[in-house]
């Protein structure tokens, strides 16, 4: 039998923001396995450290919880301890799409017994600071992947809608899932496509739903509303942990379905 020829489910779930996304995390984790047995967890945690960026310590006790691979995008390079631990963890991605003279690397394959999981993390362009154009990056970042795994997911870290929906059509039949994240608001479009990869837009994020995209609501209305600057800080209130559950076709490279994850944090 080969690898690919049983189901796998992968686990996705959205920018984690600040303590309280990585609480809400790591407490989720344990009932979420139960419920879904997942033989992969991918993360993005852009917005792990205070909601700018990770540490490698924030890094190593995600993957020491059973975190297979932890995606990044925007604020990857916020903290300077961060730029070796790039290059020396294999499990932690940057966008592929950032110059080759940044640190880090934009693929990786982690295994699950027999099965193979290919994980590529691309920036989108609009509105984003991204060295390079992602679409000819995914197309690279595939072919560097070839008879490398029998399943991939990409997280396409983007703003705009149209680019997100675009990566999903133009790798549509040659990836597993392609996920968004960046935007910390999930939308309602989880779906296979024709070709057999399951796609949506934007997962939305781990981190308090009470707050302006994680951050505190007050904080964030002041700067709205005076333009002035304001420091800001996470907010705690109503955390959720945000995500899509990825079951994989018996075939490889292709999803069988695609549903949102939406999950309240355990009451203490
Ligand atoms: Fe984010
Ligand atoms: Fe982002």
């Amino acid at each position: 039998m080969e690898a690919h020829d049983h189901a796998v489910t992968i686990l996705f779930v959205g920018d984690v923001v600040g303590s309280i996304g990585r609480r809400t995390l790591l407490g989720l984790l344990p009932r979420l396995r139960d419920a879904h047995a997942p033989d992969f967890v991918v993360v993005n945690g852009e917005n792990a450290a205070g909601g700018l960026g990770i540490t490698p310590k924030l890094a190593r006790e995600m993957l020491a919880a059973g975190v297979d691979v932890i995606t990044l995008g925007n604020h990857t390079y916020r903290h300077r301890e961060l730029w070796d631990y790039l290059d020396e963890e294999e499990r932690i991605l940057r966008p592929a799409n950032f110059l080759r003279s940044q640190p880090g690397h934009g693929a990786c394959v982690v295994r699950r017994g027999a099965t193979r999981l290919g994980v590529v993390n691309l920036s989108g362009n609009l509105f984003m600071d991204a060295g390079r154009p992602c679409f000819p990056e995914a197309d690279a970042a595939l072919h560097g992947l070839r008879d490398q795994a029998d399943h991939v997911l990409v997280d396409m870290h983007a703003e705009a809608t149209s680019e997100k929906v675009g990566m999903g059509w133009h790798l549509d039949g040659r990836v597993t899932a392609v996920v968004g994240t960046h935007t910390h608001v999930p939308t309602n479009d989880a779906r296979v496509l024709p070709g057999g990869t399951a796609y949506m837009t934007d997962v939305g994020m781990t981190g308090a739903r009470g707050g302006v995209l994680g951050v505190d609501r007050e904080q964030a209305i002041r700067a709205m509303s005076t333009r002035m600057p304001v420091r800001f800080e996470t907010s705690d209130e109503d955390p959720w942990l945000m995500g899509a559950l990825i079951r994989t076709a018996p075939r490889p490279r292709r999803a069988a379905s695609i549903v949102p994850v939406l999950e309240p944090a355990a009451r203490p």
